[in-house]
């Protein structure tokens, strides 16, 4: 475990997100729903991790990010490919190694695992980023570029405006939560000066507000390949860019 995780401060951001997740776990995703607390549905997830299943080889190594309880998206990738998930809350992680038992899953601050160079085809992180303090999201994106073998895939949702700061009582309960976050703008900057391709960047609603979808790819080995396909025009997405 990390000094930071080992914080006896009640300030410290991920002491706040990881006791605000256990407690939230299943207010947030109750245990069979076909949506999160945000009206997220499973299908809207399925539609974002097309890109995976039609551009990864069967098999493929996946990281999930923030993997929360494991629904949807570890479960989802779990039926193609061999998915790592790690998550801050011990709750959240209890509940994916119940939920998607052929999954491996650490119990950890994103910003301290570390792989191999090239150990995945693909990384997701999904409303997880925004948890993590802004001054550590350039070094994390940086990691992930390295983690990724050639061509491979990142689907993040990141902020869409610029916003750090604690709520109170979130979702109803007696937790506060921590969020942090740049906007978009900023992480495609950030993308592209790591090196990443933008392959799809889309404003995903969500009540008065919104996130930023990205998916990103490394190079590819041989830079004259053929594009990916990646489509456009989904359900009931926002695009800003196509
Ligand atoms: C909104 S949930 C999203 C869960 C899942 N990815 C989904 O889309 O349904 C955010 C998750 O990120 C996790 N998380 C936040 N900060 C983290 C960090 N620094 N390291 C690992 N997990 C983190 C939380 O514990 C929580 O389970």
């Amino acid at each position: 475990m990390s000094e930071r995780e080992a914080s006896d401060d009640p300030r410290d951001p991920k002491k706040v997100v990881r006791e605000g997740w256990n407690r939230v776990s299943t207010i947030y995703r109750p245990p069979g729903s076909p949506a999160d607390a945000f009206d997220h549905t499973n299908t809207d997830y399925r539609e974002w991790l097309q890109p995976f299943f039609r551009m990864l080889a069967p098999g493929s190594e996946v990281l999930d990010l923030g993997c929360g309880c494991g629904i949807p998206e570890a479960r989802m990738l779990s039926e193609r490919f061999r998915v790592t998930g790690v998550d801050i809350s011990d709750v959240q992680i209890a509940r994916a190694r119940r939920t998607v038992p052929e999954g491996r899953f650490l119990r950890a601050d994103m910003t301290r695992v570390s792989f191999p160079a090239r150990s995945f085809g693909g990384v997701v992180c999904l409303y997880s980023l925004i948890h993590v303090p802004l001054d550590e999201q350039p070094d994390l994106i940086a990691k992930v570029y390295r983690w990724l073998g050639p061509g491979g895939l990142f689907l993040v949702t990141t902020g869409a405006t610029a916003w750090t700061g604690v709520e109170e009582g979130w979702l109803g309960s007696n937790a506060k939560m921590y969020w942090s976050h740049a906007d978009a703008p900023t992480y495609e900057q950030w993308f592209k000066e790591r090196g990443f391709r933008i392959l799809r960047r889309t404003l995903v609603p969500e009540g008065a507000t919104r996130h930023a979808l990205f998916l990103v790819q490394a190079p590819t080995a041989s830079p004259a390949g053929p594009a990916p396909r990646i489509g456009a025009g989904q359900r009931g997405l926002d695009y800003f860019d196509r």
